[in-house]
């Protein structure tokens, strides 16, 4: 185990996804996808954690799922390089999280951040359901399962990843080394981090309508950038302006790359430029907009273009989705089988187990006569009791002792395999495998 990098991240399908995700998360998967520095890559759709808060809407989390997918191959992830899957699909993710859960208590749950916002968000307050306040140890299974290294999100999934931490430490410190710890990668760019909505507010979120999707029309895009929130004090052109908390600003620290001045604002040499003028005063908002718009155009044009192409097969998607999750099925088994080990509840693939248990529980195989002196063996339990030997078939469902000074009875303890042994008053002799004590003689039945 060990040196392997592998990358794991997913997202939520209860919309499509905007222009936060790209910036957070989604460029960054296809440059890393791209760079082939990691031996992996997965990336799902976690419609089971969307069900936790919205088990009373299946339709929509259905409907998003392939929503997400489509956005995913507009942005450039691509399947033969990366394993693209849905959740509900992988049972042993299930299993994980049953274990999992014993290694975290109720009052550090309460305590994650993450959790903690959300559900003061959805109002739950009271009614928390337990899947949706336990969605951090299933997250940890997600992660775990496929032994990701790796895990590039936004900001808040920060308080996921140090669960998903502490779950693999405190796995690895009762059953031994068996999970890989993961790390967070978060984007360098402080304004990726998290992109505020078009009006200023900090999380950009379909409920709150400020959001710009991935698959948004051109006008659309325009008619969000026109409308952004600025700076509320920079009413005229004249006057000096603030960058920080100017929504228009941020999008352009996520966004603008030195070539689009050539291209789009040649009056420009650089971003710094741009954003000293604005504060001096003298550069209005619609001016810096149109800037943003084009660079916007731009960026996602190619996008919703290739998420049309897309469109045109969605068996195609489906396929893609159903052989993804395959391969994640694969994947996620070999760990849930490392774990059940670890977790000594792998009861039907361990040798040694069986091998343990015969020794335990005392199996000989015994040797009689019968009345007429014919020889057999009889496979036995037995036990030492009072200075008498106790065998009991298993087969024959009868007990019998035999006295420990009986002349005529010989008892042999071997770890041969393939004994023969001779019976001391019939002339035959006997061939057997495995662990064995042999006793010749008169039996008490
Ligand atoms: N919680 C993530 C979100 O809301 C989605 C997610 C579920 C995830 N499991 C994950 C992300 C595992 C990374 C790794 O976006």
């Amino acid at each position: 185990m060990g040196k392997e990098k592998i990358i794991l991240t997913g997202d939520r399908p209860t919309g499509r996804l905007h222009i936060g995700h790209y910036v957070g998360s989604l460029k960054r998967r296809v440059d890393l996808q791209d760079a082939g520095d990691y031996s992996k890559m997965f990336i799902f759709i976690a419609d089971s954690q969307a069900l936790t808060d919205n088990i009373d809407n299946p339709e929509k989390v259905r409907q998003n799922v392939i929503e997400v997918a489509l956005d995913y191959l507009a942005c450039g992830i691509d399947p033969s390089k990366a394993t693209i899957f849905i959740q509900s699909q992988i049972p042993e993710l299930c299993e994980l999280s049953f274990y999992y859960m014993d290694l975290v208590s109720v009052s550090r749950l309460q305590r994650n951040p993450t959790v903690k916002s959300e559900i003061q968000m959805r109002n739950f307050e009271a009614s928390i359901p337990v899947g949706f306040f336990t969605y951090p140890i299933s997250q940890a299974a997600d992660i775990t399962a496929f032994r990701a290294t790796t895990v590039p999100v936004g900001e808040d999934q920060e308080p996921m990843l140090e669960q998903a931490r502490e779950i693999v430490r405190r796995f690895n410190y009762i059953y031994g080394e068996t999970l890989v710890e993961p790390e967070i990668l978060l984007p360098d760019n402080a304004a990726c981090l998290r992109l505020p909505g078009t009006d200023g507010k900090a999380k950009m979120s379909k409920s709150l309508g400020n959001c710009i999707y991935l698959s948004e029309e051109p006008e659309e895009i325009q008619k969000k950038i026109m409308s952004m929130y600025t700076d509320p004090g920079h009413l005229r052109v004249q006057d000096p302006g603030k960058i920080e908390g100017n929504t228009v600003f941020t999008y352009l620290d996520a966004f603008c790359r030195p070539e689009h001045f050539e291209r789009y604002l040649p009056d420009y040499p650089n971003l710094d430029e741009l954003k000293a003028h604005y504060q001096r005063g003298g550069l209005g908002d619609v001016k810096v907009k149109r800037f943003l718009n084009a660079i916007m155009q731009e960026t996602l044009e190619p996008i919703r273009n290739r998420r049309k192409e897309f469109s045109k097969d969605i068996p195609a998607v489906y396929e893609m989705l159903q052989k993804g999750c395959e391969v994640a099925r694969a994947a996620a088994a070999e760990t849930l089988a490392d774990v059940k080990k670890a977790m000594k509840i792998n009861y039907f693939d361990d040798k040694e187990l069986i091998e343990e248990t015969i020794k335990k529980c005392d199996i000989c195989y015994v040797g009689l006569a019968d009345t007429d002196g014919t020889p057999y063996v009889l496979p036995m339990n037995f036990g030492y009791r009072d200075g008498v030997i106790y065998l009991h078939s298993a087969q024959e469902g009868r007990s019998i002792s035999i006295l420990e000074r009986n002349p005529r009875v010989c008892i042999t303890f071997s770890t041969d395999h393939d004994l023969v042994f001779q019976h001391p008053e019939v002339a035959c002799s006997y061939r057997m495998r495995s662990k064995s004590v042999i006793c010749w003689g008169k039996v008490r039945f």
